[in-house]
């Protein structure tokens, strides 16, 4: 799940463009960068292991950046300024090389084209060497990669007999000396390009230079997304909209098997086996650039835990009239009614999303009285189980590129049955390939901890379950109600923070914590145990409070905190029970109840109230809780909270 960012034209300094857009898809990797540009016939190639800052302050000191980006990344340090100086000196001879009579030409139009990555490491550690751009022996072809080269070792023994020598313990590093072969073949670029993409099987997205051609950036997908920004005499590519959006908005996004040839004047598309050219249609984005700046915040975590009450606003906003006792979600309308006629549902997703989809299960089930099936996406795939035509399913995922649930949804397309989507990114690939959807509108999430999105989602459920009911449900009216009241009860649950980072400073030194609750609080236990884990690397575990003394329980000790989701609710006695076998094995219990109920308190070491809404919606507010707990025990080990080791915010490989 690496980042690619591309830029072609004169209005920006590519080297600049291209370090600025990795730092907006850094989320997506962030264990070694590189880029290559060239610019009035100079080549600049350049890699670093570790965050972007570190190939960005290497670039800085030679003069690379533009003087704002330097200054905007804080790198206009002293040792910035040193080595500036250092280099000026040596920077032209060292930097610039093979000067091709094509460059000759590049040298007067003054375009200046450039590709970079921001890496997750898949094959190969997270070094220098490993690092993107790669190149042939003659550095003249360089390549970018996002995804998995999954036949790369039998390419690489076939390039190696030929005589090729590779450098780097990547997969990528097969892709410029294939279509060098091909090169030397006698096709021209674009032919070997292609030719060479042909032969790569696994899920990628690649881009590639050739100084043959500066002022061409040659893309391809399949399965990892590419986005093309389109502007006046410039052009852009990258993994993500975020990377461009700051300069443009109109965008062009590349299918599966398309491949792109791009000057700064011209987006050529067309499909990879028939070489038809593909018409494309330019979508205007319908969110802001600053809605993905920290603004006050330390971290884009915390920013997003508080972007819940605008989140679930903008989620009801439009859909849930309790005036008029109904709720309208236009992204199934057409669709309307297919879904009269459907008898079970099975919603596939991974991670967070998963969780969500867990509660849809509880929501729709007892609101709209279908059966529903949660199933791993990475599971779903490969499973092989009976669908009747009246079966649909829902794929929830924030960024709407995660591998697994497209290929759970693709695996629907052979049997011909209604596919649902729950996404967050708009024109996202999840967005595209399904019939119909509900988007989370949650505004571009950056954390690799989905934190908002969850709540979109779990919103997006309940409306979704309110639509299937047709009204039918006693719980409709009531719903409808308290989803318009809970931005407010939200507002409510983050004024807890100041106590929320107390007992989280008080607890981050432990090894292990459980989480447990019933009914709609369990999947809520499991995505505060997956949050802890994830942005703290405490062991943690999300259990049903019924299924404790079914085995957790024998790990309970002093040191092995409880987190109790014990809100008001028909399960709640039993909850408590669960709470005090645990007080019989000296436990630690914090416990999130509902405010005014008391009674909690008396058999808990902590207590957390929560605003009171109903059951069903509870989760929406005790998970605010949760991701808060998470947040500052991580901040109070010092961890880097937005970007956690190991992680990325989309996987888009299997
Ligand atoms: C959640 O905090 C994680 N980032 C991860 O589990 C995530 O939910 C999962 O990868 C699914 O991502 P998606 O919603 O973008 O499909």
């Amino acid at each position: 799940m690496c980042g690619i960012v591309g830029y072609i034209g004169k209005k920006h300094s590519a080297p600049s463009f291209v370090v600025n857009g990795l730092k907006a898809l850094e989320y997506r990797g962030y264990d070694s960068a590189g880029l290559v540009t060239v610019k009035d016939g100079r080549l600049l190639y350049q890699k670093n292991a570790g965050e972007v800052d570190n190939l960005a302050k290497e670039l800085a000191g030679s003069g690379e950046l533009d003087l704002s980006l330097v200054a905007s990344l804080g790198l206009n340090s002293k040792a910035v300024k040193g080595a500036l100086k250092k280099k000026l000196s040596r920077s032209s001879k060292e930097l610039s090389k093979i000067f091709s009579p094509s460059q000759e030409k590049n040298k007067s139009s003054h375009i200046s084209c450039g590709i970079g990555h921001t890496r997750w490491a898949t094959h190969g550690r997270p070094t220098r060497k490993n690092a993107h751009p790669h190149t042939d022996s003659e550095e003249k072809i360089f390549v970018v990669c996002n995804g998995i080269i999954e036949n790369y070792k039998e390419l690489k023994a076939k390039l190696i007999e030929d005589g090729y020598k590779f450098v780097s313990d990547t997969d990528t590093e097969v892709v410029p000396h294939l279509i060098d072969s091909y090169l030397k073949g006698g096709e021209d670029f674009f032919k070997a390009f292609k030719a060479a993409v042909k032969e790569l099987k696994g899920a990628y997205a690649i881009a590639a230079v050739y100084t043959g051609e500066p002022e061409v950036i040659y893309t391809a997908r399949l399965s990892s997304p590419i986005v093309i920004g389109v502007g006046k005499g410039e052009h852009f590519i990258a993994s993500d909209p975020s990377a461009l959006i700051n300069s443009t908005k109109k965008v062009v996004f590349l299918n599966d098997y398309e491949v792109a040839k791009i000057t700064a004047s011209k987006i050529h598309v067309e499909t990879l086996d028939g070489g038809k050219t593909s018409k494309k249609e330019v979508v205007e984005l319908d969110y802001e650039a600053e809605e993905s700046d920290l603004g006050i915040f330390p971290h884009f975590m915390l920013k997003e835990i508080h972007e819940a009450p605008a989140t679930i606003d903008s989620a009801v906003r439009g859909r849930v009239k309790p005036d008029i006792n109904t709720i309208k979600l236009g992204g199934l309308e057409s669709v309307k009614k297919k879904l009269t006629e459907i008898d079970r549902i099975i919603i596939t997703a991974c991670g967070t999303s998963y969780y969500a989809g867990l509660l849809g299960e509880y929501l729709i089930e007892e609101i709209a009285g279908i059966p529903v099936e949660v199933q791993l996406a990475s599971e779903f795939k490969y499973r092989s189980e009976p669908f009747s035509d009246k079966t649909a399913i829902i794929a929830i995922s924030q960024s709407g590129e995660t591998a697994d649930t497209i290929a759970a949804v693709k695996k629907m397309e052979e049997f011909g049955l209604l596919r649902l989507g729950i996404v967050n990114a708009t024109g996202s690939t999840l967005a595209r390939i399904t019939d119909a959807g509900v988007y989370c509108h949650a505004g571009p999430e950056q954390s690799v901890a989905s934190t908002k999105a969850f709540i979109a989602q779990v919103t997006v459920l309940t409306e979704i379950a309110l639509h299937l009911s047709q009204g039918k449900s006693k719980l409709f009216s009531p719903m409808l109600k308290e989803l318009w009241e809970l931005p407010d009860k939200a507002r409510e649950t983050l004024k807890l923070e100041p106590q929320v980072k107390k007992l989280a400073e008080r607890y981050s030194g432990m090894r292990d914590f459980l989480f447990i609750g019933r009914n709609y609080l369990y999947p809520c236990a499991l995505e505060g145990a997956l949050k802890l884990k994830e942005i703290s690397y405490i062991h943690a575990e999300g259990c049903s409070a019924g299924e404790m003394k079914h085995g957790p329980l024998a790990m309970i000790d002093k040191n092995f905190p409880t987190v109790a989701l014990a809100c008001d609710g028909p399960l709640l006695d039993k909850t408590l029970s669960n709470v005090e076998e645990i007080k019989a094995r000296k436990g630690p219990v914090i416990a999130i109840a509902t405010k005014g109920n008391d009674s909690v308190k008396k058999l808990v070491d902590d207590v957390i109230y929560v605003p009171k809404t109903l059951e069903q919606l509870q989760p929406l507010l005790a998970v605010i809780v949760l991701q808060m707990f998470a947040y500052y025990v991580a901040v109070d080990k010092g961890l880097n909270v937005d970007r956690p080791r190991n992680l990325a915010k989309s996987v888009t490989v299997e």
